[in-house]
C-alpha cells in the first residue's frame, strides 16, 4: 500500500514537471504470437505464462529501457501468424517477435522477418529446417531429431529389435520418425512401418490397430504436446501397453501439462525430452513453484519453459547490445549465448542459431500423488543431428 502511494506520488510529480522524464522511459516492444484458441490452445497458455513469469521475476527494465510484451493469438492458423508478424513489425515497431506453437506458423513468418531484419525467437516449434529458413530465427525450444535419436538408442540398447513409428503427418512428425529410424537401424534394429496420422484429426485408432497387428517390440510415438492426452487415451484403450509392445516417444506424448489427466496406465512409460517439471535443480524447483503460484492449477511444461527462456534470450541480447534494438545486432548477440534454464544448460549454436542442450531419458512415476517424468539418464549437450 505504502509503495503504491509512493509510486502514485512520483507519477503525480512527473506529470507536473512535463519536460524531464519523458525521454528517460524509452520502451522496447516484443511481440509474442501464441496460439490461444483452437486445438493447440494449451500451447499458447503455457507460453504466455512462461514469458510473463520471466518478466514478473526479472522486472521490465533492460539496459535502461522498458520492455513491453505485446501478445497476439494466431488461433493456430499460419496466415494469421504472418499477419500478426507484419502488424507487430510495421505498426507496433517491435524489436523482436517470438512464440510459434506449430512449425507451419514459424515457417510462415520467415520471409517477413528476413525482409524486415527482425529477430524471431522460436519458443516451441521443433522441425529442424526452420532455422535455415531465415537468418533472423533463433530457437530456444528443441528439434525433434535432437529428441528422437536418444530414445532410439535407448530402446535399441534395451532389447528392441523391431519397431513401428506413429507420428502426426507434418514437419516435426516426419523429422521424428526419420531420426528414430536412422538411429534405431544403425543400432541393428528394423523399423517395420512408419505410420502417419493427419494433424487436424486426432483419431488414431486405425493406426494403433495397424501398429498392434505388426507385433513390433517397440512403438515410437510423436504428436504435438496438446494432442498427447487424446493419443495416449487411445493407446491405452487399444491395449498396446498390455500387448507387451514397449511404447516410447519424445516427451511431447507425456506432456507435463496433461500427464495427470492421462492417468496411471502410463506409469513406467519411457520418453526422451529436454524438460521435465521434475528436473532436479534448484533453479527448476523455484521456477515450478513460482509458475504454480502465478498460474493456479497449472504445472509448467516444456512450452512454458520455452516462453521463459525466450524472454531471457531477448533480455540478455538487449543487455549485450547496450539497449541497441537493431535486429541484426540482436541476433548476433544471441549467437553463442549460453545460460542456465529450468531445463539445465542451453547454448545457442552460433553457426545455426539452434539450441544445444541435454536430452534426458525419463520414466513416468508417481511422486506425492502426481505423475511426473522422472529423469534417469542423460545425453549431454545434443546438437540437432540433421542440420549441424
Ligand atoms: C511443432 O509444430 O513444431 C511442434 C508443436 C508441438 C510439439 C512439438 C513440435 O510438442
Amino acid at each position: 500500500m505504502l509503495r503504491r502511494h509512493l509510486l502514485l506520488g512520483f507519477a503525480g510529480l512527473a506529470a507536473m514537471s512535463a519536460a524531464a522524464p519523458v525521454a528517460a522511459q524509452e520502451t522496447v516492444k516484443v511481440g509474442l504470437i501464441a496460439t490461444l484458441t483452437g486445438p493447440q490452445a494449451a500451447s499458447g497458455r503455457q507460453k504466455v505464462a512462461g514469458a510473463k513469469l520471466y518478466m514478473a521475476l526479472n522486472g521490465n527494465m533492460v539496459a535502461g529501457k522498458k520492455i513491453e510484451l505485446i501478445i497476439k493469438d494466431d488461433t493456430g492458423v499460419a496466415d494469421i501468424t504472418r499477419r500478426h508478424a507484419q502488424e507487430l513489425i510495421v505498426n507496433d515497431k517491435v524489436a523482436a517477435i517470438s512464440g510459434f506453437s506449430l512449425t507451419p506458423l514459424a515457417l510462415a513468418v520467415a520471409p517477413v522477418i528476413t525482409q524486415a531484419k527482425i529477430p524471431a525467437i522460436i519458443m516451441t516449434a521443433g522441425t529442424s529446417i526452420i532455422t535455415e529458413r531465415s537468418p533472423y530465427f533463433v530457437r530456444v525450444s528443441f528439434t525433434l531429431p535432437q529428441q528422437s535419436v536418444p530414445i532410439a538408442e535407448w530402446i535399441a540398447k534395451n532389447g528392441a529389435k523391431t519397431a513401428v513409428s506413429l507420428v502426426s503427418d507434418y514437419g516435426p512428425g516426419i523429422d521424428a520418425q526419420d531420426a528414430f529410424k536412422m538411429r534405431f537401424e544403425e543400432k541393428g534394429g528394423k523399423v517395420l512401418e512408419q505410420l502417419k496420422a493427419p494433424l487436424a484429426n486426432p483419431e488414431f485408432s486405425a493406426f494403433l490397430q495397424r501398429a498392434k497387428d505388426l507385433k513390433p517390440d517397440a512403438l515410437f510415438l510423436f504428436v504435438p504436446a496438446p494432442t498427447a492426452g487424446s493419443l495416449m487415451k487411445q493407446v491405452i484403450d487399444r491395449g498396446l501397453i498390455e500387448a507387451n509392445i514397449k511404447v516410447v516417444g519424445t516427451g511431447d506424448i507425456t506432456d507435463d501439462d496433461q500427464l495427470n489427466g492421462i492417468g496411471d496406465s502410463v506409469l513406467g512409460l519411457v520418453t526422451s525430452h529436454f524438460y521435465s517439471a521434475a528436473h532436479d535443480s534448484p533453479m527448476n524447483k523455484k521456477f515450478v513453484e513460482e509458475f504454480k503460484k502465478a498460474n493456479p492449477g497449472m504445472r509448467p511444461n516444456f512450452i512454458g519453459v520455452g516462453g521463459y527462456d525466450g524472454m531471457h534470450a531477448f533480455y540478455q541480447a538487449l543487455e549485450k547490445t547496450k539497449g541497441d534494438t537493431d535486429g541484426t545486432k540482436l541476433v548476433e548477440a544471441m549467437k553463442g549465448m549460453s545460460f542456465e534454464s529450468p531445463r539445465g544448460m542451453l547454448t545457442i549454436d552460433p553457426a545455426t542459431r539452434d539450441v544445444v542442450q541435454d536430452v534426458y531419458i525419463r520414466k513416468v512415476e508417481k511422486k506425492d500423488g502426481e505423475l511426473y517424468n522422472i529423469e534417469f539418464d542423460v545425453v549431454k549437450q545434443v546438437k540437432d543431428p540433421i542440420h549441424k
